[in-house]
């Protein structure tokens, strides 16, 4: 192929259709009309701020009006999210901030990268964060509550945000597993002062690597703006002075690129699809299997609100859900992984970073930071019983929106079938 006299041109196009797996014939056809037009001088405009025709910003504009939101931050992960929010909640040195004992890891490594410490409490039976144990570990340095929509399932956020109110403490919502998934009908990540979502490839909707923070207020929003443009802060003007103390400050770089835009504006035109398929098919499910003595479904916060990809169900003992996650007949889950002891970053005993504090400098901070002398963390691998319980006697259906209706009837057959042989 002849050079092209362009930075960004036909060559750089093609390698990403060919992320797409686009078989080479139509590639080849692809190329033969893009060679029949003059490189574009002004291709690839990738950054967000110099293009007129921006995919991030556009992106970031439909994100806000479908979830109904102010302010929508696009980045580049959903790690990066929560970091910005944190930064973005004022969390820092001599703060705790409560999270769950089950959740990925991010959502505590967020914590400690803001140079303040987790406070790591159970969740309840909906498999969400327990409200009673965020109000048992509220003290006067809690800053901020972390909760957790895992696995597409949704926190009790009336409870989460009575109890913010009442002791003036910052929400952040973890919604990277539950982005389109609701309580009580309204989105989440729009119920706390902070929604932060995740566009890894495993996520509702994908753009490869990417994240989302949903602000209520233009101050927040500009924080977290800031904090994810290496403090290049673009304010309404970009080199004025600080308008209001707390707006300068020096930042990373989170950005997220045009592609990944480009990726994640098509894929939120799905959305609604794909929760609503999900939600569907798990249903049916859940009305069509039938469960034995000794398994329940696990209640969730909100039925018509899950993202509807996970159908989670509880063992009154573990070696039954042992037994029935080792016949493999369709049920996953960790009760057999927590007899072998495998590893998981999902659950907190396995943390050692937070058990053993720790950190990227031998100076360990922030675990040995003055501000935090005061908070004392102390965990174990048994700090959480409840959670452990948990886990060891639950059970998940992987539930999905491209099910064939004659998958779904054999995913049914298979597992009444199944729970009779075990
Ligand atoms: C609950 C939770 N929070 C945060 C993240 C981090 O998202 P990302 O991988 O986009 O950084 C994940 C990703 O798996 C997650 O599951």
């Amino acid at each position: 192929m002849k050079p092209q006299m362009v930075k960004f041109g036909k060559a750089e196009l093609m390698e990403c259709i060919d992320v797409f797996n686009v078989s080479k014939e139509t590639q080849a056809k692809i190329l033969e009309l893009l060679e029949q037009e003059d490189p574009e001088p002004n291709a690839g405009v990738f950054f967000r701020y110099y293009n007129e025709r921006s995919k991030v910003v556009e992106f970031e504009k439909q994100f806000a009006e479908k979830m109904g939101v102010p302010y929508v931050l696009a980045v580049n992960s959903g790690t990066s999210a929560l970091i910005a929010a944190m930064v973005a909640a004022g969390v820092g040195p001599g703060d705790e901030v409560i999270v769950p004992a089950y959740t990925f890891f991010a959502s505590v490594s967020a914590i400690v990268v803001a140079k303040a410490l987790p406070i790591i409490v159970d969740i309840d039976e909906t498999l969400t964060i327990s409200p009673e144990a965020i109000e048992k570990a509220i003290t006067p340095r809690t800053k901020a509550i972390v909760c957790v929509h895992m696995i597409g399932l949704p926190c009790n956020m009336e409870k989460i945000t009575a109890i913010a109110k009442k002791h003036n403490l910052a929400v952040i919502e973890d919604t990277a597993q539950a982005c389109g998934g609701k309580f009580h009908g309204k989105y989440l990540g729009t119920w706390g002062d902070f929604g932060c979502i995740s566009l890894d490839a495993y996520k509702v909707i994908a753009c490869g690597e990417g994240g989302v923070v949903m602000c209520k207020d233009e101050f927040s929003y500009t924080r977290a703006q800031s904090w994810h443009d290496t403090a290049a802060c673009w304010r309404p003007k970009r080199y004025a002075r600080e308008r209001q103390e707390g707006e300068l400050f020096c930042g990373e770089n989170y950005r997220m690129s045009e592609l990944e835009g480009a990726v994640a504006l098509a894929q939120l035109r799905k959305l609604d699809w794909i929760n609503d398929t999900c939600r569907k098919n798990w249903k049916r499910l859940r009305e069509s299997i039938n469960l034995p003595k000794g398994v329940k479904w696990v209640e969730t916060n909100d039925n018509e609100g899950v993202c509807g990809y996970s159908l989670p169900l509880m063992f009154e003992d573990q070696e039954y859900a042992v037994r029935v996650q080792t016949a493999k007949f369709g049920i996953g889950g960790n009760a057999l992984n927590e007899t072998q002891g495998v590893r998981n970053w999902h659950m907190a005993w396995y943390w050692e970073h937070i058990l053993e504090q720790k950190a990227a400098t031998k100076d360990g901070c922030p675990f040995t930071c003055p501000h935090n002398k005061d908070i004392k963390l102390n965990y174990t691998v048994d700090s959480w019983p409840e959670t452990k319980r948990i886990i060891g006697h639950m059970g998940t259906i992987g539930v999905g929106p491209f099910l064939t209706e004659e998958q779904i009837k054999t995913k049914i057959e298979k597992i009444n079938n199944g729970f009779k042989t075990v």
